[in-house]
């Protein structure tokens, strides 16, 4: 069986991708540029590239404590190399932590015309279920957020998905304990939707952005060299026999 592919040929020494000279691309677009062209198969209108990376610039890091960083810099700090802390790193994504985006860009598309938005949320917050996209452990207010949805108004990515996302946090914060704001999932996973990414790629789109600040992360570790990094017996409690 043959694999078939519309992304790469290389053909007498010759790179090209999505029909575009590899050679070319090198001399003339950025990394963004490129991102998109590889991902959408077309090369970027000018809004779609300044939307792009202000979404890649946004979930570039968020702190040593994120699953992912912690993760990456134990595994570093066991002696490890780049390459196996990162994809440690990657792999303490999960559903609460750089994975929400797929599940809460889902619900943004299937809810676009649902008129009882309200109650599909009292609904699922009644049955504990946790709406991806919303809510963070250490922030109130995402201020990412707010400025991707200003960027997405401005260049003409306020559309449908982002409209239910913003409803939907208004409608959650009516009947939550607790302020749970839209996050940088929730806000990729809309914007994305709404310029017309599928939510099949959207992890991706979010570990791409990662990937530096991870990569920093490593790397502080590695140079600092404090040692192995393990919880402190204070912070261990034995419960059995
Ligand atoms: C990110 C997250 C793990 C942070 O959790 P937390 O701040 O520690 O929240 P807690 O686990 O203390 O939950 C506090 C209350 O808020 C509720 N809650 C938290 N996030 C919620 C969400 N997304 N939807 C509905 N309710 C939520 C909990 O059910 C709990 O309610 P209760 O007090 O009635 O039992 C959590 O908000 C979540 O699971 N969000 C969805 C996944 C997501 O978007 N992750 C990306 C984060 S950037």
């Amino acid at each position: 069986m043959k694999w078939q592919t519309a992304i790469t040929n290389i053909n007498n020494g010759q790179e090209i991708i999505r029909g575009k000279k590899l050679s070319g691309l090198i001399k003339t677009n950025t990394f963004t540029e490129t991102i998109f062209l590889i991902w959408q198969g077309r090369m970027p209108k000018s809004a779609e590239i300044k939307m792009m990376d202000a979404l890649l610039v946004a979930a570039i890091d968020h702190g040593t404590g994120t699953a992912s960083a912690m993760a990456a810099r134990i595994v570093a700090s066991a002696k490890n190399s780049m390459h196996t802390s990162l994809a440690a790193g990657i792999l303490a994504m999960g559903e609460r932590h750089g994975s929400a985006i797929e599940t809460a860009a889902k619900f943004f598309i299937e809810n676009k015309n649902n008129k009882n938005l309200a109650q599909t949320v009292k609904e699922l917050k009644d049955k504990k279920v946790r709406l991806a996209g919303f809510g963070h452990a250490v922030l109130s207010k995402d201020e990412r957020s707010t400025e991707l949805f200003k960027m997405a108004k401005k260049l003409g990515f306020y559309k449908d998905c982002c409209i239910v996302a913003q409803a939907t946090e208004k409608e959650l914060n009516k009947i939550s304990s607790k302020p749970l704001p839209l996050n940088i999932d929730g806000a990729m996973g809309a914007i994305l939707a709404d310029m017309g990414f599928d939510p099949k790629m959207m992890k991706g789109v979010f570990i791409t952005a990662r990937v530096p600040g991870l990569v920093a992360h490593i790397f502080e570790e590695i140079q600092n060299d404090a040692g192995l990094r393990r919880l402190g017996e204070d912070e261990i409690e034995y419960i059995g026999k």
